[in-house]
């Protein structure tokens, strides 16, 4: 995808560094054949490497994917101890290689937390530089929404992922629309089962990362490859006029969220810039959900430091 332009638009040339840890060095360079083998217009240069500061070097963006896989029946928190002290040291590889406009997206769970250990094990690079993946969730509430109003996911839009990429995050619809022949509609207006959307649908949401998991053995990887791209497009080339999109970032307090967390928020984006759509309407329901999310995340916070003393 990231090859064929779909990340960075058409006319954006790339060259990609793929790092992975030594015992898949093989596997690694048979996707660097493969890639050479595509022939893609837009790849101007594959680095295939198991070694860090090379691959970190002069990246302008880097996705970080790489961490112990969650399988089935194991909750997130059971891979956030291996998880966080591979995050702090790619926190220092990029740190020290990587240009100092590198826009980070962290895609490995826990995401948010692996994304705030990396920001705070990266100092110099800018914390608004550094998110994490809550796109899927985003596209996942887009889904339900269109295939519970027969209507195609393109339609709708202005879902909310708050919180943690986890099965406490809050998907709200609220604020969505859904643009008709006749204009715009409210989601809520739409569909006027309450239950559904305050019980239903908020579960198949936090849980579908699970579901697939339990389906096919492992967890997402179309869905996730396409949100990474949908994320990083919309970062860096905006978000269209009129509607906004989920994104782990560093809160500033906004909605009441303590500062400093890595926690989805509604953004806009111009110009390489985010910003957290401000002034939204927030309900008892909304508000008790957005704080219990965040309650987890703070709770992460303090396991990942506990595991990262105790190494
Ligand atoms: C997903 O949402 O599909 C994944 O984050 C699930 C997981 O834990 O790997």
């Amino acid at each position: 995808m990231i090859a064929r332009g779909v990340m960075l638009g058409p006319d954006q040339p790339v060259i990609m560094h793929l790092l992975d840890i030594l015992p898949a060095a093989e596997a690694l360079d048979a996707v660097r054949m493969e890639l050479v083998d595509a022939a893609f217009p837009l790849l101007k240069g594959v680095v295939a490497t198991t070694d860090a500061m090379e691959a970190c070097s002069g990246v302008n963006i880097a996705i970080l994917v790489g961490g112990y896989r969650r399988k089935e029946g194991m909750e997130r928190k059971d891979v956030l101890s291996k998880n966080v002290s591979v995050y702090k040291d790619q926190a220092s590889a990029l740190e020290q290689y990587a240009a100092a406009d590198c826009k980070v997206l962290v895609v490995a769970n826990p995401a948010n937390t692996n994304a705030l250990i990396l920001k705070e094990f990266a100092p110099s690079i800018p914390a608004k530089n550094i998110t994490c993946l809550t796109r899927l969730d985003h596209n996942r509430a887009l889904g339900q929404i269109a295939k519970r109003l027969n209507i195609h996911v393109n339609c709708v839009k202005n879902v909310i992922i708050w919180g943690n990429h986890s099965s406490t995050q809050y998907p709200d619809v609220n604020h969505a629309i859904v643009t008709t022949q006749a204009g715009e509609k409210a989601v809520k207006d739409l569909i006027s089962d309450t239950k559904w959307l305050n019980e239903e649908f908020i579960t198949i949401v936090q849980q579908r990362g699970a579901a697939v998991i339990k389906a096919r053995g492992q967890s997402s990887a179309l869905s996730a490859a396409s949100a990474v791209c949908d994320h990083i497009h919309d970062w860096i080339l905006g978000t269209p006029k009129g509607s906004w999109v989920s994104m782990g970032v560093c809160s500033d307090g906004s909605y009441g969220i303590h500062a400093g967390l890595i926690y989805s928020f509604p953004v806009t984006c111009r110009k390489g810039e985010w910003s957290i759509v401000q002034g939204l309407q927030i309900d008892d329901f909304s508000r008790a959900k957005m704080d219990a999310t965040a309650k987890e995340l703070v709770e992460e916070k303090s396991s990942a430091y506990a595991c990262l003393e105790v190494k």
